[in-house]
């Protein structure tokens, strides 16, 4: 058998099934297919602020990806938006809001609404991307 030597035709067949999976979903996006779904590699959303009450007003905090990466919008002033991704720093578990800020429900560790760890699991802050607005449009645009 060329290429595998010493393997058996089940372990050949078996592995190449393998790979031929891995290249559909690869050529499938692993079966997302919501528009607005961080793309690999990188992260780039636009989100319609009015879709979101919670982001109305100030302190307000929604997570606005339900596909991909989870990425939460913390309404930081009247016009000022930040976006924090909800994988939790220490296991990458995904977090929850509450109303403060957020909590992780494995083991704990809660952030504030700047992303700061603040109690539970220590661990480090979450990583935070960089937020554009486009106030005519109602739009935010969060890249990485
Ligand atoms: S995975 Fe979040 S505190 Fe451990």
């Amino acid at each position: 058998m060329s290429g595998c030597n010493s393997c058996s035709r089940r372990d050949f067949v078996a592995t190449g099934t393998l790979a031929a999976v891995g290249a559909f979903l690869a050529a499938c996006g692993g079966g997302d297919s919501n528009p607005t779904a961080p793309a690999p590699g990188g992260v780039t959303v636009t989100v319609t602020l009015a879709s979101f009450p919670a982001l109305a007003t100030v302190g307000g905090i929604a997570r606005v990806t339900t596909t991909g990466t989870p990425i939460a919008v913390v309404r930081s002033g009247p016009a000022s938006y930040r976006a924090f991704s909800m994988v939790c720093p220490h296991q990458g578990t995904t977090i929850g809001i509450t109303a403060t800020g957020f909590r992780c429900p494995n083991h704990g560790a809660t952030f504030n609404a700047n992303g700061g760890w603040i109690g539970g699991q220590n661990t480090s802050g979450l990583v935070e991307f960089t937020v554009t607005s486009n106030a005519t449009a109602g739009t935010i645009t969060i890249t990485s």
